[in-house]
């Protein structure tokens, strides 16, 4: 009896935890078909570079998290200097992106 109770209680901290790990996510949304997670351009940067970019800016994640949603801004030249502007992810939820935001700043592993 108690092996059931304690295979059930694990089965429901399973089954809360968050769905996908970051890496996940980011396969599942796309990301990765335009960056790579080290520090070479695909299309856009890679998230090693990003995460140099933003070492030690405190409002960091908030900021990427918006960039992820909105993508490049309409109308200016690339925040990267390449070709391509990002596009906008507008499906994507707030949660999603932070959480993205936040493994992309930590430097993606
Ligand atoms: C179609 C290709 C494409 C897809 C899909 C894409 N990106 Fe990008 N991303 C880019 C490009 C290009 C840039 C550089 C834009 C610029 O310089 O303005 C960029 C830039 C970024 C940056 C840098 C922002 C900064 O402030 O420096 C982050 C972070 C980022 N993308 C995250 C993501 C995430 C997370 C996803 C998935 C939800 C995603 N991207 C999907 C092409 C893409």
């Amino acid at each position: 009896m108690k092996t059931l109770i304690s295979a059930v209680v694990c089965a429901a901290a399973l089954v809360s935890a968050p769905a996908f790990a970051s890496k996940d996510l980011a396969t599942a949304k796309g990301c990765l078909a335009c960056h790579s997670q080290g520090a070479d351009t695909k299309i856009g940067p890679g998230y090693a570079a990003v995460a140099k970019k933003y070492a030690g800016q405190k409002d960091a994640e908030a900021k990427v998290a918006a960039f992820i949603k909105a993508g490049t801004p309409a109308g200016g030249k690339t925040i990267w200097g390449g070709p391509m502007p990002m596009p906008a992810q507008s499906a994507l939820s707030d949660a999603d992106a932070k959480t993205l935001a936040a493994w992309v700043i930590a430097g993606a592993k």
